[in-house]
Order: structure tokens, then sequence, then C-alpha cells
């Protein structure tokens, strides 16, 4: 349980151009030009109102208080309320306009990543790991969402209030705004010098987060096995490290950025403190009137305040230039497994009325696993499933049982040979008209944190609650259904933590029968049920088996000896086939599998011994 430790060193951050990796989030934007243009007309109007109460409050200064006309005065404030109150117009829908577009466009990209995510051929979450594209599905779409619903529109408003303001203050004061202008390079300096390292310390703190969901997903799901093993402490003592290794990082991220805002601020105060001493100097000396005076260090706080932001901007922006990286590097991931530009159809038979059964069949199937390069899963599979008939897969554990059910299911392809449905290479087919035949009840039944509805729907969405309580009495689930506190509305808890393993397994098969596939495949479907149920349960499949190809693992041999043939496999090979009476009499590890379960038990029925 320390997959959270093994840090993988692909996923640090690339040496990037910066900021403008976050140029083809713009694409996500553009169905909104709308909403942009009439931000960016209440951008221009805030903006545009700002500047000109500097020349309010110089109005306000020489016509008022100077002159000394309390009626002057009057109108002054008449006209900054109204200018106010523009402002406030302005205000409510540039904030609006602009925090919806970050809404709306980090809703689109998660839903984009999503949908890719979905779509990805399995093993791509062996490599990947479960918490790490959580992670950008939640946190870097969140930084996203902040920067286009805020950071960008603060720092577009920014930069048109430093131009505007330095526009001002050239119209203003020339020889003061010089000076402002000289401690320009000053601020922007450090600004530069620390932007590239705190984005790296952002990618790295995003990445620790990522380790620290990662860890306690695991923890929280197998909570048990933690306690059982009494390992709470151990746990803990691993979570801490985790945490703290967080923390270290965020501390070096956050020092780097205090010290970045502290220096502008002290290097941009101090700039405008030596210039209200030479403007100063300049009133006590009659050359500018008090009220120039003031609309300049009006502006000039105003364009300090604006570099300030900028800067503090442009650094949120380099941290989400990390993110838009990695949620674009997954939106362009291609999946292993597609279907064919051109899929062929399923040719199901002749006749269009009779929908036959259809043949599989494996020709020379090599395949190992992409974790596995060297070691064969499956060799030499040849075998040829006919229709409408029932094949059995024994095995020692590990033979490659389940991996032939995956192949089938196309989850993986094989490195060499090929798998064929009714002629057609499975490659050649479309992919959901493929998957759409085959109903598979897996080895550990999975089911959804909804209530038994769903989850037995997840076979038929469009099935009618009368077909839902039909497929659960044939699973023989109805039953204990019933019982449940809310019936078919009982909430399963997540992945059906309030089940047992029997009735999580007829819940799945409940899911298979409703689904009525062309293909069933059962994967030690029966596995956890005692001899009562499954004897219930092993009749309704017999009946459901009738008509339609049917693989069957199985540990327990009781429940294949009716197959209409047997496979027995072994080290991803297929050893030996047959029937029971003819593999008994001939294979010696298929006897062998039969005497340690029949001998043992003394009969037949040996259903309580464990698999
Ligand atoms: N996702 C995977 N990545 C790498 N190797 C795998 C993967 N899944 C299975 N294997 C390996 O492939 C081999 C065959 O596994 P498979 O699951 O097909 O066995 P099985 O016959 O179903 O065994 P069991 O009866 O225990 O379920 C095993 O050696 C296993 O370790
Ligand atoms: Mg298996």
């Amino acid at each position: 349980m320390n997959s959270a430790n093994n840090s993988q060193p692909e996923k640090q951050p690339k040496k990037t151009k910066s900021v403008k990796a976050l140029l083809p989030i713009f694409s996500f934007i553009k169905p909104y030009k709308l909403v942009v243009g009439a931000a960016m007309v209440a951008l221009l109007l805030t903006a545009g109102i700002n500047l000109s109460l500097g020349q309010g409050v110089k109005y306000i200064v020489d016509h008022g208080f100077i002159a000394g006309s309390s009626e002057q005065l009057g109108n002054a404030i008449l006209v900054l309320i109204g200018l106010i109150a523009l402002l406030a117009i302005g205000t409510f829908s540039r904030f609006y306009l602009v925090s919806w577009l970050g809404e709306r466009v980090s809703a689109d990209i998660r839903k984009a990543v999503f949908n890719r995510i979905v779509q990805l051929h399995p093993s791509y979450f062996e490599e990947n790991r479960s918490g790490e594209l959580m992670s950008r599905l939640t946190t870097d779409t969140t930084l996203l969402q902040s920067i286009i619903g805020s950071s960008l529109s603060m720092a577009l408003r920014s930069s048109l209030m430093l131009i505007g303001g330095l526009i001002m203050l050239m119209i203003t004061n020339f020889k003061l705004t010089l000076l402002v202008v000289a401690f320009v390079p000053l601020v922007l300096a450090p600004m530069m010098i620390s932007g590239r390292k705190i984005r790296r310390l952002s990618a790295n703190s995003q990445d620790a987060i990522a380790d620290i969901s990662t860890y306690a997903g695991e923890i929280i799901q197998n909570i048990k096995v933690v306690q059982s093993y009494t390992h709470e402490q151990r746990e803990q003592t691993a979570f801490k490290g985790e945490v703290e290794k967080a923390f270290t990082v965020a501390k070096k991220r956050i020092a780097q950025r205090a010290l970045l805002i502290a220096s502008i601020i002290f290097l941009t105060f101090s700039a405008i403190s030596v210039m209200l001493y030479v403007g100063g100097v300049d009133v006590l000396e009659g050359k500018i009137t008090g009220g120039e005076l003031s609309a300049f260090v009006f502006y000039a706080i105003m364009v300090a305040m604006s570099v300030a932001t900028v800067a503090e901007v442009y650094g949120e922006l380099q941290r989400a230039a990390g993110s838009a990286e990695r949620l674009l590097e997954l939106l362009a991931t291609k999946s292993d497994i597609n279907s064919p530009q051109a899929p062929r159809p399923l040719n199901q038979g002749n006749e269009h009325d009779t929908v036959q059964e259809p043949e599989i069949v494996f020709h020379n199937v090599e395949f190992n696993y992409p974790s596995r390069p060297d070691m064969p899963a499956l060799k030499d599979i040849n075998l040829s499933i006919p229709k409408g008939k029932i094949i059995a897969l024994v095995g020692p554990s590990g033979a490659g049982k389940t991996t032939m059910f995956e192949l089938l299911l196309r989850f993986y392809d094989p490195q060499k040979g090929q798998i064929s449905f009714n002629d057609n290479n499975i490659t050649q087919l479309d992919l959901t008209d493929l998957r759409k035949t085959m109903g598979m009840v897996p080895q550990h039944p999975v089911l959804f944190s909804s209530d038994v509805w769903h989850n037995i729907r997840y076979g038929n969405p469009d099935a009618s609650d009368e077909a839902v309580i039909e497929a659960a009495k044939r699973a023989h689930a109805h039953e204990f259904i019933e019982k449940l506190p809310e019936g078919y509305a009982s909430f399963l808890g997540e992945q059906g933590v309030r089940l047992s393993g029997g009735q999580k397994q007829r819940i799945a098969l409940a899911r298979a029968i409703l689904k009525d596939p062309q293909v069933l495949l059962l994967d030690e479907a029966t596995s956890a049920l005692d001899a009562e149920s499954e004897s219930h349960v092993q009749a309704a499949l017999n009946e459901l088996m009738k008509d339609r190809t049917t693989l069957i693992i199985a540990h327990r041999l009781s429940t294949v000896i009716h197959a209409d043939l047997i496979v027995v496999m072994d080290k991803g090979q297929i050893v030996d086939m047959g029937d029971h009476q003819s593999l008994l009499a001939s294979d010696a590890l298929y006897q062998r599998l039969c005497e340690l379960q029949f001998d043992k038990a003394n009969e037949p029925d040996i259903s309580l011994q464990a698999s």
C-alpha cells in the first residue's frame, strides 16, 4: 500500500514556454465569444471610470477646496457619485460575466477530460494512478477556473489601468512620470526571477497533494484490512510523511511568493514616496497645483497596485500553465483500443428475424500484458467456440482464464494471432457493437454507490421496473433485496459495501441477465454463493445459457461438468480439451483438479469448498 510513495519521474513538469502553455485553453473559451465581448466592454468601462476618478479628485481639490466654493464642491461630488454608480454597474457585469466564463469553461474542460478518461484503454489506468487522474479533474480544473474566472480579468483590468494610469500620469506631470517609469524595471526584475521558481514549486506542490489523496483514498477503501492487521499507526506515520512532504513543498512556494509580493510592495511604495517628495517640492515652489499632485498620487498608487496585481496574477498564470499542460496532455492521449474507421457489421447469420449466436475463434493468439512485456499471459491459443454452446475454462490460478475474457471484450489486443467473431476479426468490428453482444459477470463483482435499481439496470438502462425485478428473481436475488431496508431503492454503499459477497455476486448476475447478451461470460460467477443459492442460481443460469454462447470459468468443477466443452488451461496455454468423462480419462491436470475437489468431500457436491 505504498503506491503513493513511488512518485513517477515522468510526471515532473517539463520545461515549458511558461504561460504559453495556457494558450490552447482558449479553444475552450471560443464558444463564448459573446460573453467575452460583453465582459470586455464592462472591463473597459470600469477601467475608464477608474481612470477618470483621478480627474475628479484633481477637480475637487483644485476647484472645491482651493477655490473654496461649496457649490462647485457639491457639483463635483454629484458627478463623482454618478461615476461611481456607473462603476458599480460595470463591476457587477464584469464580475458576473467573467466568473460565469470561468465556471462554464472549467465545467466544459472537466467534461472533456472525463469523456476522454472513460474511453481510454484499461492499461492506461495500470500505468497512471487514479489519484492523479482525479486531481486533474478537480484541482487542475479548479485552478483554471480561478484563472479564467478572476485572475485573467484582474490581469486584464490591471494592465488596462497600468497603461491608462501611465498615460494619465504623463498628461498630469511628465517629470514625475519619468521617475515612476524608472522604477518599473526594478519591480519587474524580481517578478521574472522568482516566477520560474514559483512555477516549479507549484507543480511539485500539486503532485504532492495528488499523492496525499491517492494515499488516503487507498487506505479508506481498505480500512478493514488496515485495522485487521492493526496497521493504523503505521498508516498514520506513512500518511504524516506524505502530508509533511506536501507541506514542505508548499512552504517553499509560499516563501517565494511572499518574498516576491513583499519586495514588489516595498519597491513600488518607495517609488511613490520618492515621487511624493519630488512632487511636494514642486508644489511648495508653486510649479504644480495641489490638485495635480493629488491626481498624480492617485494615478501612481493605481499604477503601483496594478503592477502588483499583474505580478501576482503572473505567478498564478504560471501555476495554471502547469495545470493546463497536464489537462491538455490527458486530452490528447489516444486510446490504444479503438473502433476501426469503417467497422464491419456484426453478421448475425443470414436471416434477419432469427438472430444466430456468434461463433468465436481464437487463432494462434499470443498476449502479454503491457506491464509485463516479457511474460506471455497467453500463448498459442487456438480455440473454436461453436454457436450456442457452453464452454468451460478450468485450470490453476494464474493460468490465463480471465485474460481470455479480457481479450474477447477487447480491453487489450493480442500481440500475435487474432480473435474472430462470426468470421470477422474483432478489431474490425465496432467496439460498441462487439461489447453489446457480451455480458460479463466479473470475478469480483463491481457495484456502484447507488441503489439496487441503478445497479441492476446498469445492464440495460431502458429496462422497466418489472424487467429489473424479473432479472433479480432469476439471479435468485429478489428475496434478499426485498428484505433490505428500502427494498430495491436501498442504497448499497460505496462499491456495495452493505452487501455480502454472495449478494453482490447475485446483483452482478441480475445485471448480466437483464442485459440479455448473445455471449455470456461468467468468471467465477457463483463462487461466493452457498450450496443452496448456488444450485438455484445454477438452475437459472442453465436456463439462461440455453439460447446463447456461454464461456464459464469456475474453480468448482461441479459447475462445469455439464459444459459442452471443457478447456483445461495452464501457464497461459491450452493443455487439453474435451468433455468431463474424456478429460477425466486422459488429462493428468484435469484428474488432479478433480481429485482435489471430489475426493476430499466424498461426493460430487463440494460447493462448500472455498475456491
Ligand atoms: N493487468 C495485468 N497486468 C499484468 N499482468 C496481469 C494482469 N492481469 C493478470 N496478469 C497476469 O496474467 C496471468 C494470467 O492472469 P489471469 O487473471 O488471466 O489468471 P486466471 O486464470 O484468471 O487466474 P484466477 O483463477 O486466479 O483468476 C497471471 O500471471 C497474472 O499475474
Ligand atoms: Mg481469473
